[in-house]
């Protein structure tokens, strides 16, 4: 009984190990189609193109995959990675986890309801704490493909939260983020969308 689990824990880290070990330099040249939108170092200037910058390199490649499978829908994207084999997706995610992200700075009006709903969700009506999964900082949890927030633009989260609410995005394992933004008003998720954009 042990032994099988010992077998287990080493199959997974080897199988981990495989998802993680992409090469930055040699994604950096595959990126070459992908900088024109999400930027050289993955912090992309315009709010509808995701930066991309110091993310999760296996939520990356997650998402890069669920983009070719059709797991996840978007006209733009799904035409973007169809050249990507296996290969390529770990070295471009490694590449783009390789940068940092610049980040932006919140408006003022909505910073109070924002962190509240981040920090302590809005436990009246079952909403989760963002941070619980995300992190207090939102750096998200690397391990578990949690995303790391911090900095985003908040046009592209505001979008994110509202794709799930509506099920026109629904690549999240077990339904995690759709329970949550479904259960939200348009002005909560602006609010938590403006305070991540000022994270860091
Ligand atoms: C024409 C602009 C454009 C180009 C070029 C482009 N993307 Fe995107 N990308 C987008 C948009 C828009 C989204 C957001 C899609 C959505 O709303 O779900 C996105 C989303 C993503 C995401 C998801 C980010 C997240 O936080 O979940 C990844 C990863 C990504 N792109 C990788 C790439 C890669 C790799 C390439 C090059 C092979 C590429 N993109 C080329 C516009 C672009
Ligand atoms: C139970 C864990 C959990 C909780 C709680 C949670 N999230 Fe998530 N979130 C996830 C996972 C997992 C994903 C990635 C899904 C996937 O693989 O596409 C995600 C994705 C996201 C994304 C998309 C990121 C991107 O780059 O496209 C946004 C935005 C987001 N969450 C915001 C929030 C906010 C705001 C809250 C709080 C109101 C929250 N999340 C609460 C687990 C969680």
């Amino acid at each position: 009984m042990m032994k099988r689990f010992l077998i287990t824990v080493a199959m997974l880290a080897l199988a981990s190990n495989v998802v993680a070990g992409g090469d930055p330099v040699a994604g950096k040249k595959k990126a070459a189609l992908c900088i024109g939108c999400h930027g050289v170092d993955g912090n992309s200037a315009n709010p509808d193109w995701p930066s991309l910058a110091g993310q999760g390199e296996g939520y990356l490649a997650k998402q890069i995959t669920d983009f070719k499978t059709g797991a996840r829908k978007d006209g733009t994207m799904n035409a973007m990675v169809g050249g990507l084999n296996d290969v390529d997706i770990a070295n471009v995610a490694a590449f783009f986890a390789s940068n940092k992200v610049k980040g932006g700075t919140a408006s003022k009006d909505s910073l109070k309801l924002g962190q509240d709903i981040y920090r302590a969700g809005i436990a009246s009506r079952g909403i989760a704490a963002c941070a619980s999964c995300h992190g207090p900082s939102g750096a998200g949890n690397p391990a578990a493909k949690f995303p790391a927030l911090a900095g985003q633009h908040a046009k592209y989260t505001m979008k994110a939260l509202k794709d799930f609410s509506l099920g026109t995005r629904s690549n999240d394992p077990s339904s995690m983020m759709r329970v949550v933004a479904d259960k939200m008003k348009d002005s909560e998720m602006k609010a938590v969308a403006e305070y991540i954009s000022g994270l860091h």
